[in-house]
């Protein structure tokens, strides 16, 4: 498949063609405020099937659906709760996902069969202008290869992407380099499924009982997406925490290294720097694509502090090493 790829800032015939294609079914890849997303039609069950393909994603796990505003909420959720509508008025557009109750309209194959379905209202212009010019509601997952880093930049896109849709639009880096975060809504509790940058303190600042995922246990996963190993470079990749830097001495020599972080130390590996955990968060995806490239073998990625948009960094980092950490107890390379 041919691909047409627009550079930014896209015009306003591009966004009119690009809305035409994604009403017909076609894929587009486009910006968000947090990761690109690869969307279709959302009505049309033959073409969100050609989405899974493109992934490469299993088909148990469901996709979310984008709209440009709450007045479209009716027309994809079933009975939204006063609490669903309250967090869409004070957070949204922005990167927050909320799980709703599915419309009849939408296909079970969006949400992989699932009674319910991961509604967003991306703050991104380019997608707020290509959304309301589809007027059809759009699922759009990442726009990665199934198991690979999310693209946050136009090249990234370009580089899962190309020959696999019909067209890509450079929105510029994306703003906050994390997939928004998703939360479900249970007898009035908010439960975070995904961190992202609305975070667990914003949630609470405004009111809301907010439970994190990791603090419940339960027999199926609440969000299927959440068995899958994500966010996996093709390079090794670990953990460190500041009181193990010594183990970092002990790295392999061998190895092509680079120490991924806000204080990485001097040593003989590449270093990548950034000045806040903000910043860190938007670069991840990217620094890993572009270390990639550069045939680094090892990744060493310096731990943060839980809190604020530090979670979602941590639980990302986690996936993409496995949670495995240097210097923890006797292994320099645990599991
Ligand atoms: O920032 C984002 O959310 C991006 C942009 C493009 O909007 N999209 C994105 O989509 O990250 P995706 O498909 O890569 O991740 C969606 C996550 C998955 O972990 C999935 O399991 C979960 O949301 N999810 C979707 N619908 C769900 C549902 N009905 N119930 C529980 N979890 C759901
Ligand atoms: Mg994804």
């Amino acid at each position: 498949m041919k691909t047409h790829l627009f550079s930014s800032p896209p015009d306003d015939q591009t966004l009119i063609f690009c809305a035409s294609l994604l009403r017909e079914g076609k894929l587009v890849v486009f910006p968000t405020e947090t990761v690109y997303g690869l969307g279709t039609n959302a009505f049309l069950e033959k073409a969100i099937q050609t989405i899974f393909e493109a992934k490469g994603r299993p088909q148990d796990n469901p996709l979310i659906v984008h709209i440009p505003d709450i007045s479209l909420l009716p027309v994809v959720a079933k009975k939204p709760s006063p609490e669903v509508e309250r967090l869409f008025s004070l957070f949204s557009p922005g990167p927050l996902t909320v799980i709703c109750e599915r419309a009849p309209s939408i296909p079970p194959i969006v949400s992989a069969g699932l009674p319910t379905v991961g509604i967003r209202i991306p703050a991104h212009p380019v997608a707020q202008k290509l959304l309301n010019l589809a007027g059809v509601p759009v699922a759009a997952p990442s726009a990665n290869l199934s198991g690979r880093p999310s693209p946050t930049t136009f090249e990234m896109a370009i580089s899962d992407m190309k020959n696999r849709v019909d067209a890509i639009i450079d929105g510029g880096p994306c703003e906050h380099g994390l997939e928004s975060t998703v939360v479900m809504v249970r007898e009035k509790k908010v439960i975070i499924l995904r961190p992202g940058a609305i975070t667990e303190e914003m949630l609470r600042e405004k009111g809301f009982d907010v439970t994190l995922t990791e603090d419940i246990s339960h027999e199926k996963p609440l969000s299927p997406g959440m068995k899958y190993t994500h966010y996996k470079p093709r390079a090794e990749v670990y953990l460190y925490n500041d009181r193990d830097e010594k183990s970092l001495e002990s790295l392999c020599h061998r190895k092509k290294i680079a120490i991924v972080g806000i204080s990485p130390p001097i040593g003989p590996w590449e270093r990548v720097i950034f000045s806040d955990v903000a910043s860190y968060a938007r670069g991840l995806f990217a620094t890993f694509a572009h270390l990639e490239k550069k045939g680094i073998e090892v990744i060493v990625l310096q731990a943060v502090e839980e809190k604020g948009i530090g979670r979602a960094l941590m639980n990302r980092m986690r996936k993409a090493s496995g949670n495995r950490w240097i210097g923890a107890k006797d292994e320099t390379f645990s599991e």
